[in-house]
């Protein structure tokens, strides 16, 4: 027999003055291979046009839809409802700011984060559009790949202990790109160079090291070892600036 699931859902629009944030209960039967994505349209179309949540592809690659599941960060398309409990709790993701009910701006704080972290290549070499390809080596171009294929969901950011007491924290991702630029031969930053970027509080030494971020990366990101390589690099330029100045 199908399930009745209940949904306890954070409602809040932050435009409206008179707008006090609040849980709503909804309750929904279950369909056979329901996701927390088409429950949540089914919520809007059947109950509430106005409630606000984000979706795109519908398939674990936009990293738009991501939210808090019964106090977990995750993605709405990618989590079925037959692994939940009758009763579900929906929150907004934390740190980013809040739009409205369950939609946060990711955007804005990725993009600010990526400056900071000057996350291009940085390169003295002038493009010649007629020049050959540059080759590279298949480990370490399946390695930058690796990295790349983050979806910028917010979800490592939103589960990070550092990132919920400071707003200026780097957070998983953005040093996740970072060590991405340091494995990428291209890119000719010293280790002094990039240690004057990530070598502080806000960056790889405000990492608390528990992992929370890699345990909820919806795309299986090996962000413990990244983390971990970053410390060591960053900790060995800091000892040699110590002794160059002694
Ligand atoms: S290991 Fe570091 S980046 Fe990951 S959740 Fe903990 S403090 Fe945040
Ligand atoms: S590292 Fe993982 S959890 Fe963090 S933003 Fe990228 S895909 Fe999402
Ligand atoms: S809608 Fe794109 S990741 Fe869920």
């Amino acid at each position: 027999m199908a399930r009745t699931l209940r949904f306890d859902i954070f409602r809040y629009n932050p435009q409206d003055a008179g707008s006090v944030p609040h849980m709503q209960r909804f309750n929904l039967d279950e369909n056979p291979n329901m996701t927390l994505f088409i429950a949540l349209n089914r919520l809007r179309e059947e109950q509430d046009p106005g409630l606000k949540f984000d979706f795109c592809c519908r398939a674990g690659i936009c990293g738009a839809c991501a939210i808090v599941i019964n106090g977990r960060p995750g993605l709405a398309c990618q989590t079925k409802t037959k692994d939940l409990p009758d009763d579900i709790t929906l929150m907004p993701l934390p740190v980013f700011k809040m739009l409205g009910d369950l939609t946060v701006d990711t955007g804005v704080w990725f993009r600010e984060m990526y400056q900071k972290t000057e996350s291009w290549v940085h390169t003295k070499k002038v493009f010649d559009p007629n020049a050959e390809e540059e080759r590279m080596d298949n480990a370490v171009a399946e390695q930058i790949y690796e990295l790349e294929r983050c979806i910028e969901c917010g979800c490592c950011v939103a589960a990070c202990g550092t990132a919920r007491l400071r707003s200026d924290f780097m957070g998983a991702a953005a040093l996740n790109r970072i060590a991405r630029f340091v494995v990428d031969p291209r890119d000719q930053r010293s280790d002094k160079e990039y240690f004057d970027v990530i070598g502080n509080d806000y960056g790889i030494f405000g990492c608390m090291g528990l992992l929370a971020c890699e345990d909820v990366c919806p795309k299986g990101l090996p962000l413990q070892n990244q983390l971990g390589f970053l410390r060591r690099k960053m900790g060995i330029t800091a000892l040699k600036q110590i002794f160059k100045r002694g």
